[in-house]
């Protein structure tokens, strides 16, 4: 479909009659295969706040193909008429477009169908593997089936045995594909890692697994590829001769809210650098792929992983912060300190702030520092990627030499989105003044759109098989060999100082000591 000024879609909403000139024209090339998607943990909070208003919107966006089903699976008893409705309350309540209304909500509903089962109970697969048979010749839906599990991550391998026996594993000859959408985290260290995967490629071939990391669906992430590989102007810069440093923050504002037992045996470090930071990281420093398939990129993110210097233990301490939050403001509110939070030890040594510095040992990056740090309760939301230039080689204007600044080249994911260029200008006037000032572009205002949610635009692509914004196993193996000698070092020594800054600042001090130029959070 060509979007043109007499045929506005969906999502335009009203009186969209204008179309702007940076969209016009665009192809849309979102169209999917038939398929029933399966939710296990479809009680759970992810499916309310995000997945199910995602499908919902998906169907607005015309996203959906034509024939599809969408069954919900978990323990809590629900009809499927009660599934519909809890359905309906959480995408009026959480979607970004607002009260589901009919026809549209009925289409959609009807395609809403719902399995009470159990996880350990080989019957109620059975049943499952039933109700896809009598969607696929009810809806249309030819066999394709897509398994999402976002439960929590203990039962993943028990779901994965139990479809396999139930004969809905992709071996088992169905007319249609067979994918799996495995939610983070994939496994808890390398060991546990690596024993999930051996449960997966028992039954699934890596080209059906889909491991999310939202990150990556996130429309500035995405954009990372475009701005380096679209454009002419950065690549010859984007190596050690011109780069300073790169700096990746992702840095929260919240605390760990009802999550406390989860976080508490998780920490920064595992939470977010281990997965959506080192998937950034990955991005902005990997080679041009020679084709733009989900294989060369990913081959890429992985080469570069692969060269990232191993940090010896002996190494920790000089290459890493870590910190916890104490009491503090936040936002004009007093908060608590991260010990006293729901189901969090009094005497926790978890990390809510976790700051690393890495090299990566290849032609282009050699002695360049990676600096990446991610938190919770910190000054400010901001999740960004700075690639800091070289200072220039001379000091050509005298004394005004001293305020320039060297140029840094910033793209932003959260909540800001956009891509910001600072470079140094002479101040009007008489005097020879030199100061920073920027380039600024922000994609709503640039495009005229809001970017959808992460997982739409994920599910969306698990449908369609194109496994490109999805971490493939040797990256995650990856990951975690860079993050295992920092998580067993820090495991193993308790941090007497923690909690070591305090809600609503820029972090523990020991981070200014591994970066002396961190960018403002
Ligand atoms: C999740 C982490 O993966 O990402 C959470 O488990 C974190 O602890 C969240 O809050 C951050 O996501 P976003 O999209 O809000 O940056």
């Amino acid at each position: 479909m060509v979007e043109t000024a007499s045929a506005p879609s969906a999502a335009d909403g009203d009186g969209a009659a204008l179309v702007n000139p940076l969209r016009s024209g665009l192809e849309s090339d979102r169209i999917t295969d038939p398929c029933n998607v399966v939710f296990f943990g479809a009680s759970g909070d992810l499916f309310k706040r995000m997945l199910i208003p995602a499908m919902y919107n998906l169907r607005l966006e015309d996203i959906m193909p034509s024939n599809f089903g969408i069954i919900g699976f978990s323990r809590t008893e629900y009809s499927d008429d009660q599934f519909r409705a809890y359905c309906k309350d959480n995408v009026d309540q959480f979607s970004r477009s607002g009260l589901a209304k009919d026809p549209m909500w009925n289409d959609f509903a009807a395609r809403l169908s719902y399995i009470s089962g159990d996880f350990t109970d080989a019957a109620d697969f059975v049943k499952l593997k039933s109700l896809l048979e009598t969607n696929d010749s009810k809806l249309g839906t030819q066999g394709n089936r897509l398994f999402y599990l976002s439960t929590p991550p203990s039962v993943f391998p028990l779901i994965i045995d139990q479809l396999a026996q139930a004969g809905l594993g992709p071996k088992d000859g169905a007319a249609g594909w067979t994918r799996i959408i495995v939610e983070k985290p994939f496994g808890t260290d390398l060991q546990s890692a690596r024993a999930l995967q051996a449960e997966v490629e028992k039954v699934f071939d890596e080209k059906q697994v889909y491991r999310i990391d939202h990150y990556l669906g996130k429309e500035p992430v995405q954009d990372i590829m475009a701005l380096r590989f679209a454009n002419i102007i950065f690549e010859p810069l984007w190596n050690r001769q011109y780069v300073d440093c790169v700096q990746i923050t992702a840095a929260e504002t919240l605390g760990v809210e009802q999550r406390g037992g989860y976080y508490d045996n998780a920490g920064a470090l595992r939470d977010m650098i281990q997965n959506h930071v080192m998937n950034l990281l990955a991005l902005v420093a990997m080679e041009p792929p020679v084709n733009s398939d989900a294989d060369s990129i990913r081959n890429e993110k992985f080469k570069v992983l692969s060269a990232v210097r191993a940090v010896g233990k002996d190494d920790v301490f000089a290459t890493t912060a870590r910190g916890q939050y104490g009491a503090g403001v936040q936002d004009g509110t007093s908060v608590r300190a991260y010990r006293e939070e729901q189901d969090v030890a009094p005497e926790s040594n978890t990390e809510t702030y976790a700051a690393v510095k890495l090299f990566i040992d290849n032609w282009r990056w050699t002695d360049v520092p990676f600096y990446l740090r991610s938190g919770k309760r910190l000054a400010r939301k901001n999740s960004e990627i700075a690639v800091r230039f070289s200072p220039i080689p001379q000091r050509l204007f005298g004394e005004a030499s001293d305020t320039i600044e060297p140029n840094v080249l910033v793209m932003k994911i959260q909540p800001e989105e956009g891509i910001s260029l600072t470079w140094d200008a002479k101040v009007p006037g008489p005097k020879n003044h030199i100061r920073a000032v920027s380039m600024d572009f922000n994609y709503g205002t640039g495009f005229g759109v809001v970017s959808a949610p992460a997982y739409e635009r994920l599910v969306s692509d698990a449908m369609r098989g194109d496994a490109t914004l999805f971490t493939r196993w040797d990256a995650v193996q990856r990951a975690w060999q860079i993050v295992m000698p920092i998580l067993e070092v820090w495991e193993n020594t308790k941090d007497a100082s923690f909690p070591n800054y305090p809600a609503g600042t820029q972090g523990p001090p020991s981070a200014d000591e591994l970066c002396k130029n961190w960018r403002k959070i």
